[in-house]
C-alpha cells in the first residue's frame, strides 16, 4: 500500500494560537506558488492578519478560506504552523497529518506527548540541518539577535526601570559593554547591531574561531573570548548587557549564565536569553512574553521571550516563508519527492507513528 505521506498533499495554513504570535506560516505569494504547482491550499480566516496579509490576498491567489481550525485539519493533510501546536489543537491531529512548524520539543514535553498520541508525523523547522547549518532557524535567529540588542538598549533606559545608560555612549562618555555568548546566527546579528550602535562588544563561544570571525565583523573595538564559566565571571562585572545566544541542537540550552554571573553584573544590568525556546540559558529563568517582557532576577533584569520574531511579524513572516517555501513545495508533492530533493528533511522528522524519532530529542525527553 502506498503511504499517504508519499502522495501529493492538501496544504493547510493555521492561525497561530500562541499568545501574541502574529506571524503566519505562508504568505499569499507562497500560497500562489503552491497553487501554481497544482496544489490545493486551505487557509484559516484571519491567519495572515497579524502580519498584514488579508484573506482576500489568499483567495485572490486561489486559496480556499475556511472559518475554523477544525475545517483546516479536516481538509488538509500537510499542516503549516509557525509555533508549536497549543493544547486547544491537540484533539485535531490524525495519523494522516504531517505537521511542519517550529517544535522545540526538548522544552515542550506535553506537545511531544500529544503529537505521539495522535500518530501524526511532525517535522520541525529547527531540525532541518545541512552541514551544521540550520536554514529554517537562521532567518528567525537573525531577527531575534537584532531584536535582542534593541530590547536591551530600551531596558537600559531609566523610564523602563534600567540603569539609565545609552548603549553607544557619546564622545567623552563611555558606551555600555555588551557580552554576547554564542557566536552563531543570532549571536552574530546581536553583536553586529550592538557594535553598530557604538557599544563595546565582547563575543564568547566554545568555538573560539567562530567568536573571532564575529568579532572581526563587528570592527576593531570588538573582542572574542573562548567561552567558559571562569572567563564569563571575570567579564560579568563590566557588562551592562549579556545576550545568551547558545544552541546545542536537539538538547535543552546549556545554562551558561549562572546565578553567580547575574550576581556579578552591575545593578540594573540587562540579560536577554534568546535561547529560552530551548529551555533558556540563564539559570532559574522563567519565560517572559511580549506583554510582560522582563523579569527581575536579583538586581538584574532578564528578558526571555520564546517567540521574539513575533514582535516584527511582517519582516519575520516574509523571511520565514522565503526559507520554508522550497521545503513546503517539495513536501506538498509527497514525501518521496521531498526527500529526493531535500534529503535533510529525513533528519528533521521529530515524531512519527507515535514515537519520538529524533535521537537528541528522544534522549532529552527520556530525562523527564
Ligand atoms: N527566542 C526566540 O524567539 C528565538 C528565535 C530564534 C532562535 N532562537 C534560539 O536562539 C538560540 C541560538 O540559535 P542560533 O540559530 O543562533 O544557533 P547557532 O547554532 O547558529 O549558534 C549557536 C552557537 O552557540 C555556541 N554554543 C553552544 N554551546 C555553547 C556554550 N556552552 N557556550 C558558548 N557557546 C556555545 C555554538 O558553538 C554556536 O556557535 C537557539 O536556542 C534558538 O532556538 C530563539
Amino acid at each position: 500500500m502506498v503511504q499517504q505521506w508519499a502522495l501529493p498533499q492538501v496544504v493547510g495554513v493555521l492561525s497561530e494560537v500562541k499568545a501574541n504570535e502574529r506571524r503566519v506560516a505562508l504568505t499569499p505569494n507562497g500560497a500562489k506558488a503552491l497553487i501554481d504547482d497544482g496544489r490545493l491550499v486551505v487557509v484559516q480566516a484571519g491567519a495572515g492578519l497579524g502580519s498584514g496579509f488579508f484573506d482576500r490576498e489568499y483567495s485572490d491567489a486561489g486559496a480556499i478560506i475556511v472559518n475554523t481550525p477544525h475545517e483546516v485539519f479536516t481538509q488538509a493533510t500537510l499542516l503549516l504552523h509557525v509555533k508549536e501546536p497549543q493544547e486547544s489543537e491537540f484533539q485535531f491531529f490524525q495519523p494522516h497529518h504531517t505537521l511542519f512548524t517550529y517544535l522545540h520539543l526538548a522544552a515542550e514535553p506535553q506537545v511531544a506527548d500529544a503529537l505521539c498520541a495522535s500518530g501524526c508525523r511532525a517535522i520541525a523547522y529547527e531540525s532541518v540541518e545541512i552541514d551544521r547549518h540550520y536554514p529554517l532557524l537562521a532567518p528567525m535567529s537573525a531577527v531575534a539577535g537584532r531584536l535582542a540588542t534593541q530590547l536591551a538598549a530600551s531596558f537600559l533606559e531609566a523610564r523602563n526601570g534600567g540603569r539609565g545608560v545609552l548603549l553607544g555612549g557619546i564622545p567623552g562618555v563611555e558606551p555600555a559593554t555588551v557580552l554576547v555568548i554564542g557566536a552563531g546566527v543570532s549571536g552574530r546579528h546581536a553583536a553586529e547591531v550592538a557594535a553598530g550602535m557604538g557599544a563595546e562588544v565582547i563575543i564568547a563561544d566554545i568555538n573560539l574561531e567562530r567568536a573571532q570571525q564575529v568579532a572581526a565583523l563587528c570592527g576593531p573595538r570588538a573582542r572574542a573570548v573562548q567561552s567558559g564559566s571562569e572567563i564569563i565571571e571575570r567579564i560579568a562585572p563590566e557588562c551592562e548587557v549579556i545576550i545568551g545566544a547558545v544552541l546545542s541542537p536537539g538538547h535543552r540550552a546549556p545554562q551558561v549564565i549562572t546565578s553567580r554571573i547575574l550576581e556579578l553584573m552591575p545593578e540594573g544590568a540587562v540579560v536577554v536569553d534568546i535561547a529560552i525556546d530551548q529551555g533558556g540559558c540563564v539559570e532559574g529563568v522563567q519565560a517572559t512574553s511580549h506583554t510582560d517582557p522582563v523579569q527581575s532576577m536579583g538586581h538584574v533584569r532578564v528578558s526571555a521571550t520564546p517567540n521574539m520574531p513575533a514582535a516584527v511579524p511582517r519582516t519575520s513572516t516574509t523571511a520565514l516563508t522565503a526559507a520554508t517555501l522550497p521545503y513546503i513545495r517539495a513536501l506538498a508533492a509527497g514525501w518521496t519527492h521531498a526527500v529526493t530533493v531535500h534529503p535533510e528533511l529525513i533528519g528533521a522528522v521529530n515524531v512519527q507513528s507515535g514515537e519520538i524519532v529524533h535521537p537528541a530529542i528522544r534522549e532529552e525527553l527520556a530525562k523527564r
